[in-house]
């Protein structure tokens, strides 16, 4: 039976690009629900999904990918406590900060925003988030706020033992960071999305926009524009930054935080080439996502070599030109990086994440494979392959590097 049908109604109702999963996962959602309604065949379940919004939902729910966990890249919860300079109005408290996460799956994500701001000394009744997302079984989770193994990825896991408390069920969260998180179900086309309510500072929107195709990514993007307020700052996906620059938004320079506000870049600075790379060269040592990179003078190329010729160059600096949408400089300061250093798996790892930005597939694929072979637990290259492989159609291929990376967390708790 054609599936063109259940397609066309996934992306009328939820925005979803049947591509983006891959159509086998489209299939065995089909049949899953069709053996849990109990009807005869495929063109049955139809008649019963055009009939019913709760088996809309449950469809629903049967192809979202609720795949995250906490502090998700987390250069993006670093840059948003950098508040005080932002919203001087936070230290006065005469109008709490307004936060929304959205999609905000299992509820990893906003506690998260909340963790970080408390951290940061903000005190809770300066700041209010809320969450939302498309599925009811994974707000069901949030709220609860017991989590298992799976939600706590890579080495900095300090605020585990802070915030939770290890229980027969799993770790369960304080209710002090809990108080701070609405959750709500909504769609993010719905007509009435967050009726009523006042523009946002801050939104996270991360790892959504990849599953639309791009007419919808731009109407999505409209959509968050409308709910943030001047002043405010939009997070979003690695994959997703490109897509940012599309749109009267601007990223904000912190490396890898994927952060935007609103307005065009200011024409002088777009007419401009890029500063000159050395401005951007940090004077500390700086992270990216799983390894630590030392200052570049450190390094020393091979005597003679062409790289020696050319000025050192940092990953930083790759990563700063990446957020402002200068993919092909990225790239190439990566390659200069790598001719500089000799290989490593953040490089690979950064330079995929542009490939994967500007749309080249193929070559980001490579690169993480590159950053997985130079670091086989990097959580963030395999998740990031995984989906890639999914929207190349290597559906075998991506459910291998998730069985991986489940593996990786089960053998790497802490
Ligand atoms: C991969 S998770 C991202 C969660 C989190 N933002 C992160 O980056 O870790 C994607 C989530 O998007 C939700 N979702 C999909 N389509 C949606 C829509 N149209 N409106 C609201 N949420 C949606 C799914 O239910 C799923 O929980």
């Amino acid at each position: 039976m054609p599936l063109a049908k259940f397609e066309s109604m996934l992306k009328r109702t939820m925005g979803l690009d049947i591509q983006s999963i891959g159509r086998p996962m489209l299939e065995r959602a089909l049949q899953e629900r069709q053996g849990s309604c109990g009807v005869a065949d495929l063109d049955a379940y139809w008649l019963l999904l055009q009939m019913s919004e709760q088996e809309q939902l449950q469809l629903i729910e049967s192809v979202i990918v609720p795949e995250t966990w906490f502090f998700r890249n987390r250069e993006a919860f670093q840059e948003m406590v950098q508040l005080q300079q932002r919203w001087p109005r936070l230290i006065s408290a005469s109008q709490p900060l307004r936060i929304l996460s959205l999609p905000c799956s299992t509820g990893e994500e906003p506690y998260s925003i909340a963790m970080a701001l408390l951290d940061a000394g903000v005190p809770p009744q300066h700041f209010q988030i809320d969450a939302i997302d498309i599925s009811p079984q994974s707000l069901h989770v949030a709220r609860q706020a017991v989590y298992g193994k799976n939600s706590f990825r890579g080495e900095y896991l300090s605020f585990r033992d802070r915030y939770f408390a290890l229980n027969e069920q799993g770790y369960a969260l304080s209710e002090t960071v809990r108080q701070q998180v609405r959750f709500a179900q909504s769609n993010l086309f719905a007509a009435d999305l967050l009726a009523g309510q006042a523009p946002y500072d801050i939104i996270f929107c991360r790892n959504l926009l990849i599953y639309f195709d791009r007419a919808t990514q731009h109407q999505a993007v409209t959509i968050l524009i409308r709910r943030l307020a001047p002043e405010g700052l939009v997070f979003v996906g690695p994959a997703e930054s490109a897509l940012m620059m599309l749109h009267e938004l601007t990223p904000i320079k912190a490396p890898m935080a994927f952060a935007f506000r609103q307005g065009a870049p200011k024409p002088e600075v777009a007419r401009t080439a890029a500063p000159p790379l050395a401005a951007y060269v940090p004077q500390t040592q700086v992270r990216t996502p799983r390894a630590a990179v030392t200052r570049t003078a450190q390094a020393r190329p091979a005597a003679g070599s062409a790289a020696q010729q050319q000025s050192p160059v940092s990953l930083t600096a790759a990563q700063l030109l990446a957020d402002q949408g200068k993919l092909s400089e990225a790239a190439a300061l990566c390659e200069q990086f790598i001719r500089q250093h000799g290989a490593s798996a953040a490089a690979y790892y950064l330079m995929a994440v542009i490939h994967d930005a500007a749309d080249r597939k193929q070559a980001a694929a490579d690169c993480y494979r590159k950053a997985l072979y130079l670091e086989p637990s990097h959580a963030d290259a395999m998740t990031h392959l995984a989906a890639l492989l999914q929207t190349m159609g290597d559906h075998a291929g991506a459910k291998l590097l998730q069985q991986r990376a489940r593996r990786s967390t089960e053998n790497n708790p802490s």
